[in-house]
């Protein structure tokens, strides 16, 4: 059985790409919903609907025993009932993990007391879900979320030369909040982190959820291994998407540094 990836596009491979750098022996099924991107001014109920299509696509058709959802907005929206519906109904012994906790967990012991900021899709910011499993971490503590919904199709479509000046706009209230840290909530925002550097002070840090994940990964199988033990270990990882365009190849092949064989499916 496999570990599954998912994001509503592409940007999820950066999380698969640092998950084999640490964790080389496990097979992954990746899963990229490109046909629906962007997820992030969506409703809940289309969220939804598009995040247990996918992920049931992988359990009945991929073979996957856990599937990790790279994806923020999928994890704040469909995670929690995908875990006590979904999971409960379908598949009782498989698992399903999201990414907002372990994100928020490293936060917590890396900068506690901090102050944190976010920069998130419309969607994510809007569920709250930061601040409400922080208040559970770290009652103390406090997220100032941005809502960024111009990055994702700035990204997607090439739009570097704006970047700088968008961000400009979003940081501003995060940066009169006196943030100490910022939070990379979104897989695509990694590609943004150059510009990020040119405009934010040197004594703020950038947290992306790449160093995140794989370690805490990592422990989770440790944890459990009634899950690892049913993982396949050394064949081939596979990547499907719901739409194929020459933008995702070329992004695919950025992030992996060679030619990626990005397959379409039906969801
Ligand atoms: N992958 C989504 C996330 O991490 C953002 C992209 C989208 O809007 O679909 O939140």
């Amino acid at each position: 059985m496999k570990i599954g990836i998912f994001d509503s596009g592409i940007g999820g491979l950066i999380i698969m790409k640092a998950i084999k750098d640490h964790l080389p022996q496990y097979d992954m099924v990746y899963l990229g919903d490109t046909l629906h991107l962007p997820y992030g001014g969506r409703s809940s109920d289309a969220i939804y609907k598009y995040t247990e299509s996918a992920i049931d696509y992988l359990f009945r058709k991929k073979n996957c025993n856990l599937i990790i959802i790279a994806c923020n907005t999928a994890s704040a929206t469909a995670l929690r009932r995908i875990q006590q519906q979904y999971l409960v109904r379908n598949f009782p012994n498989r698992r399903v993990l999201g990414v907002v906790i372990p994100t928020l967990e490293t936060v917590v012991e890396k900068y506690a007391n901090k102050r944190i900021g976010l920069l998130a899709t419309e969607a994510l910011v809007n569920s709250g879900i930061y601040q409400e499993e922080l208040q559970k971490l770290a009652p103390n503590m406090k997220i100032f979320a941005q809502a960024s919904p111009l990055l994702v199709p700035l990204i997607e479509n090439g739009g570097d030369k704006w970047a700088k000046d968008i961000l400009q706009e979003y940081l501003a209230p995060l940066l009169e909040k006196n943030i100490d840290v910022l939070v990379l909530a979104c897989t695509h925002y990694p590609f943004l982190i150059p510009y990020l550097k040119e405009i934010l002070p040197e004594n703020i840090a950038i947290i992306s959820q790449d160093s995140i994940i794989p370690n805490k990964l990592a422990n989770y199988l440790k944890r459990h291994p009634e899950i690892d033990n049913k993982l396949d270990k050394n064949t081939n990882d596979c990547f499907y998407v719901s739409d194929i365009t020459k933008n995702y190849v070329r992004t695919a092949k950025y992030i992996y540094k060679q030619d990626i064989k990005l397959e379409k499916l039906v969801l």
